[in-house]
């Protein structure tokens, strides 16, 4: 991966986690440019030390960086997360709320936080706002066939501007979505919505520690 914006930093948050990574560990890891450059320093460690380790990937690039270092494949039907690691676009530090999505990979990367006793969120200052939406829209990946509905009663819930990106990795649709205020029912009123496949809103889980610098 090239041109990465902030790579010494993103190297530094990486090198912060590398000490948890313990033989026989099954980690779940995000997607985005902070996980690659993280999976790729977890890959040097696993070849070097001769480690035995499981990653349940978010995305297709993530798992071919895993087998490339000889990271076994697991999934979350067989495997039981011990932790994980993972980037996000937008952190408001005070509720650990955060927006993720920028790489459309966040319904995985949600299974894999829900499933693990904690993930560690590697952020570089940039990320860090006075409250959420303040730079970023937040992405919502919605069951084709439902896009003009969801579209709807989006509007519903005060969304001023809405883009369609594209598809995800799963085959759905991806909306880019600009809320007029973001409260914390936000993320569960989106995903009532019938067509909702999951929204980038990360609000109210205890189980994540961020690491900035
Ligand atoms: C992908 C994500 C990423 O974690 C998020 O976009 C941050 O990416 P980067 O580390 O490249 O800034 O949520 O779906």
């Amino acid at each position: 991966m090239d041109n990465i914006e902030n790579r010494e930093v993103k190297e530094a948050l990486a090198e912060k986690i590398l000490d948890k990574v313990s033989d026989g560990d099954v980690i779940g890891f995000g997607s985005g440019t902070t996980s690659y450059i993280t999976a790729v320093k977890i890959g040097e460690k696993v070849l070097k030390e001769h480690l035995n380790i499981t990653a349940i990937p978010t995305s297709n690039e993530i798992k071919e960086v895993c087998e490339k270092y000889g990271i076994k494949i697991g999934n979350l039907i067989e495997n039981e997360i011990n932790w994980a690691f993972d980037g996000a676009d937008e952190v408001f530090l005070k509720d650990k709320w955060l927006i993720k999505g920028k790489g459309a990979a966040m319904f995985k990367e949600k299974l894999n936080i829900i499933a693990s006793p904690i993930t560690y969120i590697l952020v570089d200052n940039t990320k860090i706002v006075d409250y959420l939406g303040q730079k970023c829209k937040v992405p919502i990946e919605v069951f084709p066939q439902a896009l003009k509905y969801v579209s709807k009663e989006l509007k519903k819930l005060g969304a001023e501007d809405i883009t369609y990106r594209g598809f995800t990795e799963n085959n759905n649709g991806i909306l880019d979505v600009k809320f007029e205020k973001i409260e914390k029912d936000l993320e569960k009123r989106v995903k009532e919505i019938t067509g909702v496949i999951e929204s980038g809103l990360f609000l109210n889980y205890k189980n994540i520690e961020i690491i900035t610098i």
